[in-house]
């Protein structure tokens, strides 16, 4: 069976998918034929999206979600099951990124952190398990990041997404054998707005990090989309608990410190 066929008619949530990574898997399942539930917290990106996607032609509906208030997540993930009868697959992909520093860090921004990149995803995770073990049929995708693997900077966002890699791994032992799987997808560095602020501060970036990728570049929202289609497809049905790395090489070890070591830059 192809990734087409395979995705074709299903039900997938999809979390943050407004504007970046999100919005880019949003367009990618639908043209693999999903049937598409977009929870954003911004208005006008949500309905920028869902327009975009509907004149294709896909089948797709906005949900104006703030993660952070639980009776919104009852209410609308209530909502989906009712309006698509089931939900098949869910991309817990929302995320707030504040202060970089701890010391920076107000108690606020902290909760946020938590309350957004984590918690919104128990939530959501929590309301659809009961019918997707009613059915005996689940896929979860949570994205994840290198952050929660290695210090990088972003410290609240990196202990928050530290969380939702565990999270993962409950979710899919505790929930494996009611036929749910939930897999991590690790991102490198993506170019998407949410940099913006790192942007400004300082232009050439993205061209300052190469050095630490082997693979030459930064990646695109495309190089997430891609792999969050395998993981939603069929192809990967064996697949639960896993991190699937997408990070252009990143994480396999600490690229500018060998030349240094061996006196070869
Ligand atoms: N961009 C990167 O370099 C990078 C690297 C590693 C991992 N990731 C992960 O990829 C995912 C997407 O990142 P992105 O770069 O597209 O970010 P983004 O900021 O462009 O998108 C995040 C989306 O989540 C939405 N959101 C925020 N708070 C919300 C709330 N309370 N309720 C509902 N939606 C809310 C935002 O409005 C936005 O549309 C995130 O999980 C992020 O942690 C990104």
């Amino acid at each position: 069976m192809s990734v087409e066929q395979s995705l074709a008619g299903k039900v997938v949530v999809i979390t943050g998918s407004g504007r970046g990574i999100g919005k880019e898997m949003a367009i990618d399942a639908a043209a693999h034929g999903a049937r598409l539930a977009l929870v954003e917290v911004i208005k006008e990106n949500l309905d920028a999206t869902v327009k975009e996607i509907a004149a294709t032609g896909a089948e797709v509906r906005g949900y104006h979600t703030d993660l952070g208030n639980e009776a919104q997540v009852i209410e609308n993930f209530k909502a989906i099951e009712k309006d698509f009868g089931k939900i098949d697959c869910l991309v817990n992909n929302a995320m707030v990124h504040e202060a970089e520093d701890l010391v920076k860090t107000s108690l606020d921004s902290w909760n946020r952190s938590l309350s957004i990149t984590l918690t919104g995803s128990f939530l959501t995770i929590r309301a659809v398990l009961p019918e997707m073990m009613k059915r005996k049929a689940g896929n979860i995708i949570n994205i994840g990041t290198v952050n929660a693997k290695t210090m990088v900077g972003s410290d609240s966002y990196s202990v928050a997404k530290a969380g939702l890699h565990a999270l993962t791994r409950t979710v899919a032992v505790r929930y494996g054998p009611h036929g749910i799987r939930c897999n991590t997808v690790v991102p490198g560095t993506i170019a998407t707005d949410a940099w913006q602020s790192r942007v400004d501060r300082n232009p050439t970036i993205f061209e300052n990090l190469k050095p630490w990728y082997p693979l030459g570049r930064v990646g695109k929202p495309k190089d997430i989309s891609e792999a969050v289609i395998f993981l939603l497809s069929d192809k990967s049905e064996w697949m639960s608990g896993s991190e699937m790395v997408v990070d252009g090489g990143l994480l396999a070890g600490m690229a500018p410190m060998y030349k240094i070591v061996e006196g070869s830059d």
